[in-house]
């Protein structure tokens, strides 16, 4: 980092970048230790002076977690006076983190989301617990009332809050120890979905853990199941992952998008984010999915409902679609290569097609490889499907630069559905230098990856 130089003082304040001279400003406020300075951002000399800030805290250093927003149409909060852009009162309420607690607190704006102002009241909810966090808020038209789902982490307990006002909070109810535990609960989301084909909506719980999931380290959960304004019963006590690949966390929904529920998801992994090969940036976020419920038997003798997704508005990467036609399955099917484009950003879709006459030997896969530029395409991303059984694979062990790192899963492994005789299995994806999303028969199925192309 930028700390790391042999020129930079351990001990010492100076500027992140740019020029500095004088202190100015000191002045001690509150539990906070103001340093003013001279500065010049712009050139490593003086001139084109500007005032630095520094503070140093007394105690300890509050770090802000993640959190939701709200729009507080009806000034229930009471920050806004001014109705004329009521659809633009953006109330966020997040964690604030330190060393000794986690607590709830809120922050708005009044100028459409350019500049928000904390609550001079928060904490709004304090627990006294090191271990709660991530509260996720939508409006309950039925109770009137706002809901608020947050992660006691550490008990396997998703708390359900109520309140009229965004300020002063009720816990209804505990949704405890429910699917894969891991080692602790983070970032839990609640909201009611379309059924497929219906006018009906199901409510679905969903939550993060991290680590402990079964692939290493971070995965999503979810359950269908009734909320009735204050208790959210599940279905079954099956888990069920939003996506099985090995990059897909803490995803959020939005809350108020009417019929439609739309969610955005961090394409990383805990295991290995901080190590990942990075220039100027690190961890892209999945595109927006939209997502419904629909009851498929999964094998033959049980229908589930499952959460089903669909790509939202990718016409951004529309200007290189690569692969999109029916791969006849047969008997010699082994590899359809394709190269990557120098742009390397473009959205596929495939059709495995398996008909009755060629019959299905257990050894035939139905390969398609992604090569980066490099002349010997030594480097890979691979998605195979073994139609006889199911088998299904997202391959980046090839995709890694030269990098290393033992927890970066080579492999991720699915089970789809066995296609019948005569029947398609659908493959639609994205493949955006560095994040590969793959949806699986109409978004049944989900397995999103990252990976590192030369
Ligand atoms: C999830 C998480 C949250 C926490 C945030 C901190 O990835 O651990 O529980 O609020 O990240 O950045």
């Amino acid at each position: 980092s930028i700390y790391d130089s042999s020129l930079r003082p351990q001990l010492h304040f100076s500027p992140a970048t740019g020029f500095m001279n004088d202190p100015n400003g000191l002045v001690y406020a509150n539990g906070k230790w103001h340093l003013f300075y001279q500065y010049n951002p712009a050139e490593l000399a003086a001139g084109n002076q500007h005032w630095g800030h520094a503070t140093l805290s007394n105690g300890t250093t509050i770090l802000m977690f993640s959190g939701s927003a709200v729009v507080d149409r009806n000034n229930t909060s009471g920050f806004f006076n001014n109705t004329s852009n009521a659809e633009e009162n953006i109330v966020l309420m997040f964690t604030e983190h330190t060393d000794y607690v986690e607590q709830q607190s809120l922050a708005y704006t009044t100028d459409g989301g350019k500049t928000f102002t904390k609550y001079s009241g928060n904490p709004v909810i304090d627990i006294g617990s090191t271990q709660f966090r991530d509260p996720k808020v939508f409006w309950h038209p039925e109770t009137e009332k706002w809901i608020m789902v947050a992660a006691h982490s550490q008990d396997y307990q998703i708390g359900i809050f109520g309140s009229k006002d965004l300020k002063s909070w009720d816990e209804l109810s505990r949704v405890t120890r429910v699917g894969y535990l891991g080692y602790q609960y983070e970032c839990p989301g609640l909201a009611q979905v379309p059924v497929e084909g219906s006018d009906e909506k199901r409510w679905v719980l969903t939550y993060s853990i991290n680590p402990g999931s079964p692939l290493g380290g971070s995965i999503m959960e979810y359950f269908v199941g009734d909320f009735n304004g204050t208790h959210f019963v599940a279905d079954d006590a099956a888990t069920r992952f939003v996506d099985t690949g090995k990059d897909f966390y803490a995803g959020q929904m939005f809350d108020n998008t009417g019929d439609e529920v739309i969610g955005i998801t961090w394409a990383s992994n805990w295991e290995y984010t901080n190590d990942v090969p990075a220039d100027h940036f690190r961890s892209a976020m999945t595109v927006p999915r939209r997502y419904k419920l629909r009851s498929v038997p999964v094998n033959p003798m049980f229908n589930d409902t499952l959460l089903v997704q669909e790509f939202v508005n990718t016409s951004a990467v529309h200007d290189k679609e690569l692969f999109n036609s029916p791969i006849n399955y047969s008997s010699s099917m082994n590899g359809a290569p394709i190269a990557v484009p120098t742009a390397g950003a473009f959205e596929f879709t495939a059709e495995v097609f398996v008909n009755t006459t060629t019959g299905l030997k257990s050894n035939d896969w139905a390969v398609i490889d992604f090569y980066s530029n490099d002349t010997f395409k030594s480097e890979k991303l691979s998605l195979g499907f073994r139609p006889n059984d199911g088998m299904l694979y997202v391959r980046r062990a090839d995709a890694q630069k030269s990098w290393y790192n033992p927890l970066f899963t080579g492999s991720s492994n699915s089970f789809i559905s066995i296609p019948s005789a005569n029947s398609t299995t659908k493959f639609h994806g994205i493949v955006d230098r560095g994040v590969f999303e793959l949806l699986i028969n109409d978004g049944q199925q989900s397995i999103t990856n990252t990976y590192f192309l030369e």
